[in-house]
């Protein structure tokens, strides 16, 4: 059965733990639903992680709608959470219109970054969930460096993530912040929190995938990678190209008689 919003935030009501990894493609978006992963989210890291950009601001609309459909296509379980990406909520009708083009294609819910409550309100009245995002905002953040440590911002994230609760947002990321404070937040709301470099005390975590298989070079200290992928894929086409140089492959066993 497929997870909903109401199965995410029944799951912080019950003291279970959300796991949530991004996907941006049919075979990946697949593994992760037959994982029983409870949210997919299909990020604008897809910038760095997919399309070799230096960051999440060149994705565009087009980007997003193609990689949220591909996954989309291979998803039957997990809830599916697509970003809204750079630019794309300047207004509430942007925002309404850009997130409708996202579930026409197979998300369920959007996410966006910072406190917006305006475009909260507009996506809820137009029945389209909504995950906030708080703390580290990649679209817009100078640096990439922890975010809250200083009183004075601290004090301005929990407010952020509180009005994003009040405006009808069903969770919220909380990305890049002192244990401390996802703890603090995480108590304070109702509604889940997920983690990423927010420490354990969120309602769930996110990492993003091509980071915990060990596929993109850049992962921020926060990522604990749990395969080397890359190293794995570099072995098997060197031996496949040696193979070929070699007159090993193809064999009588791949060749059609
Ligand atoms: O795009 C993404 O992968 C994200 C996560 C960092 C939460 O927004």
């Amino acid at each position: 059965m497929k997870k909903t919003v109401d199965v995410i935030q029944s799951m912080k009501r019950n003291g279970q733990k959300i796991a949530m990894l991004t996907a941006y493609d049919y075979p990946t978006a697949r593994i992760l639903n037959d994982a029983d992963i409870d949210i997919i989210l299909v990020g604008d890291s897809l910038g760095m992680v997919v399309l070799g950009y230096e960051d999440t601001r060149s994705v565009t609309m087009a980007d997003m709608i193609h990689h949220t459909r591909i996954v989309a296509r291979a998803n039957t379980t997990c809830l599916l959470v697509a970003d809204l990406p750079h630019q794309a909520y300047e207004t509430a009708e942007q925002a309404v219109k850009n997130a409708r083009a996202l579930c026409d294609v197979g998300a369920d819910t959007v996410k966006f970054e910072g406190n917006k409550p305006e475009i909260v309100t507009a996506l809820v009245d137009a029945s389209i969930p909504v995950m906030g995002h708080v703390g580290l905002l990649p679209q817009t953040s100078e640096k990439f460096r922890v975010h809250g440590r200083k009183r004075s911002e601290a004090l301005l994230i929990a407010d952020d993530a509180k009005a994003l609760e009040a405006a009808g947002c069903f969770a919220t990321v909380l990305e890049s912040i002192p244990e401390k404070l996802g703890g603090k937040i995480t108590k304070s709301l109702q509604i889940p929190t997920i983690g990423i470099g927010a420490g354990p005390d969120c309602d769930g975590q996110v990492l993003v995938l091509h980071d915990i298989l060990g596929l993109f070079d850049r992962s921020p200290t926060f990522v604990k990678q749990y395969a080397n992928m890359r190293k794995e894929i570099h072995r098997a086409v060197t031996h496949y190209k040696l193979d070929v140089q070699q007159g090993r492959f193809p064999d009588d066993g791949h060749s059609y008689h």
